[in-house]
């Protein structure tokens, strides 16, 4: 124990005598570059204080703390020195400024993966005429469902698992909701633009109560509607198209599988020719087709309720999951989708 002491003792005078040197070495210097030097001699690898924090290893157990507080201390008194004695020499700046190091570079973020997403989308779609539009996405059950061609009570509700707002209901438009698909802008669109053509893309958010690996309670969707005089399937299909080789690539075609949607007649759950077998089947889509999502001719009673003659006027609707297509697009495989809305760095760095 006696022993110990006089090792920490001595230990102590050691570095107030290092720490002394060092502040009148500092005080003395006459120019930045002797500075820099002090600090190496001090603090650098081989520096004396250095060597004294690698001595700490040497001393008893119950001594290493008290020891470690004291060196930490010195470094600081020497780095504060040898700073406040660098800007007495800041008028001299060129001393120390050196053009040839390089500099050290900000570190840049980027967009959010849904962002890029909904701009390469939107790009897309803007070329051969659309518009893009952005509708309430808190928002009446009349152009969510009832316009839509979805009563009250009817089963195919169910297909949309809806959170709704706890507000008494509008005499016509009924209760509030957050919208659980982009089709609620399909009648708003028709409302506004009055007299067609109309050539919309909607994205948004959409909210729907479910959340596991694949389910997020928000996600985005983007809603194509064409309606025009004349307006068949045949291009629905050349739409679609046009977006698989714009989009996925010059190799890619769409399949329309036949469906039921309320609003569509007829309507369709579109396929995309998948980008590893072109089609053929293989490990990934199993019979060469990746599913993309739901499509359709215009129901008439939907024209009607956007205040358009359905006997004169025609025209398609798609609506897909962004998220969804883009994963596809880029091969992703998200082992959870609720990682893309957390706010961890690391993962949302990547991409
Ligand atoms: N709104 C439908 C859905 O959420 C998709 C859809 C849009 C289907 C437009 C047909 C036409 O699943």
């Amino acid at each position: 124990m006696q022993k110990d002491t006089i090792k920490t003792n001595k230990f102590t005078s050691v570095l107030l005598d290092v720490k002394n040197e060092a502040l009148a070495q500092i005080v003395d210097a006459s120019s930045i570059k002797e500075l820099e030097e002090l600090k190496i001699a001090y603090l650098g690898r081989n520096g004396k204080l250095t060597n004294l924090i690698k001595n700490i290893q040497n001393l008893p157990d119950n001594e290493k703390r008290q020891a470690g507080t004291l060196i930490n201390e010195s470094k600081n008194t020497v780095l504060d020195a040898l700073s406040t004695q660098k800007n007495t020499y800041k008028e001299t700046a060129r001393d120390w400024f050196n053009a040839s190091i390089p500099g050290e570079k900000p570190s840049v973020g980027h967009l959010h993966l849904v962002t890029q997403a909904i701009r390469e989308i939107t790009e897309t779609f803007e070329k051969i005429g659309f518009v893009k539009v952005r509708y309430p996405e808190v928002e009446w059950d009349w152009y969510a469902f009832e316009a839509l061609n979805i009563p009250e009570n009817h089963p195919a509700r169910d297909d949309w698992e809806t959170f709704f707002i706890d507000t008494p209901t509008h005499p016509k438009n009924g209760s509030m909701v957050l919208t659980p698909h982009t089709s609620n802008g399909q009648v708003r669109e028709m409302l506004r633009v009055k007299k067609p053509p109309i050539r919309m893309l909607n994205i948004a958010k959409n909210y729907r109560r479910q959340s596991d690996v694949s389910h997020y309670p928000m996600f985005h969707q983007f809603e194509g509607l064409v309606v025009d005089e004349g307006i068949s399937i045949t291009h629905l299909k050349g739409t679609l198209d046009y977006f698989a080789r714009n989009f996925f690539g010059e190799d890619r075609v769409t399949r329309l599988r036949p469906h039921h949607f309320q609003f569509t007649e007829p309507s369709f759950e579109v396929d995309i020719s998948c980008g590893v077998c072109k089609g053929k089947g293989c490990k990934l889509c199993k019979e060469g087709w990746l599913e993309l999502g739901g499509a359709g001719m215009v129901h008439p009673t939907v024209l009607r309720n956007g205040k358009i003659d359905p006997n004169k006027y025609t025209g398609f609707a798609f609506g897909w999951g962004v998220e969804r297509t883009y994963m596809m697009k880029a091969g992703l495989d998200i082992g959870d989708i609720r990682l893309l809305y957390s706010t961890d760095l690391k993962f949302l760095k990547q991409f």
